[in-house]
């Protein structure tokens, strides 16, 4: 299977940024031997996927409400980022999970996504406390459970974010990456689910292609340097050779 790089742009461009960088992602897409897929910011969803038009990169969003029917002031609902072309929503950030979402929630909006057509990214990981306590298997197995513990077949993706390790240039080792996501393959296949497993946090291009050649590293996720040109296009150029 192919490799997936997801870029989650969070907050750092503003909508004009965005889709310029959208462009050069969308023009160097043929050549990279892995697909692509980009979640900007709300705001910039139709400019980004207007500048995607054509190419195979792949639109996402970074959350989404876990309800279409009804009255939600100030949320955005699955079925508007189906709309809108999404084909890829992330579910459980831990910026999201730090605010307070709780599994049960975070549960909800990953079936919402997927009753809409779309594939929900499903972000776990400990804190370094949880690391630090040698719990991060159990606490990434509850925040598995809580949403896979019901899950039948609509395609989901799963990314390993230690919270230590995001937006802190201080990245996991892969030693810990390989054995957690040998972990998290291993909860997948007890409930017969198959599901690409992406590593994120602080991946740039001093580290991409030896994370991506760790066992069950399906893929990245990638935040601060997923934004910025040079990096990008440092990364997108690895990728083609
Ligand atoms: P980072 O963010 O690459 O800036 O650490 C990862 C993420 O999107 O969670």
């Amino acid at each position: 299977m192919r490799k997936l790089f997801f870029a989650n742009w969070k907050t750092y461009l503003s909508d004009t940024e965005a889709e310029t960088l959208a462009r050069s992602y969308a023009e160097r897409a043929a050549a990279v031997s892995a697909d692509l897929a980009i979640a900007p910011g709300f705001t910039a969803l139709e400019g980004v996927a207007r500048a995607l038009e054509g190419s195979s990169v792949a639109l996402g969003a970074q959350d989404a409400f876990w309800n279409d029917e009804g009255a939600h002031t100030g949320e955005v609902t699955p079925k508007q980022l189906a709309a809108i072309g999404a084909r890829f929503v992330i579910v459980g950030h831990s910026e999201r999970r730090a605010l307070g979402e709780t599994d049960e929630l975070i549960a909800r909006k990953a079936a919402a996504v997927a009753a809409d057509g779309m594939t929900p990214v499903l972000c776990v990981g400990e804190t370094a406390e949880e690391r630090d306590a040698s719990s991060q298997e159990r606490v990434v197995q509850a925040q598995l459970e809580a949403v896979l513990g019901s899950w039948t077949d609509a395609p989901f993706v799963v990314a390993y974010e230690p919270r230590w390790a995001i937006g802190t240039g201080r990245p996991c080792e892969p030693k810990d990456v390989e054995a957690m996501h040998a972990f998290i393959r291993s909860k997948l296949e007890e409930r017969n689910l198959t599901a690409r497993v992406l590593y994120g946090g602080s991946v740039d291009p001093s580290n991409l292609m030896t994370y991506l050649a760790v066992p069950n590293v399906d893929g990245v996720l990638i935040g601060g340097a997923s934004t910025k040109p040079a990096e990008v296009l440092a990364m997108l150029d690895l990728l083609a050779s």
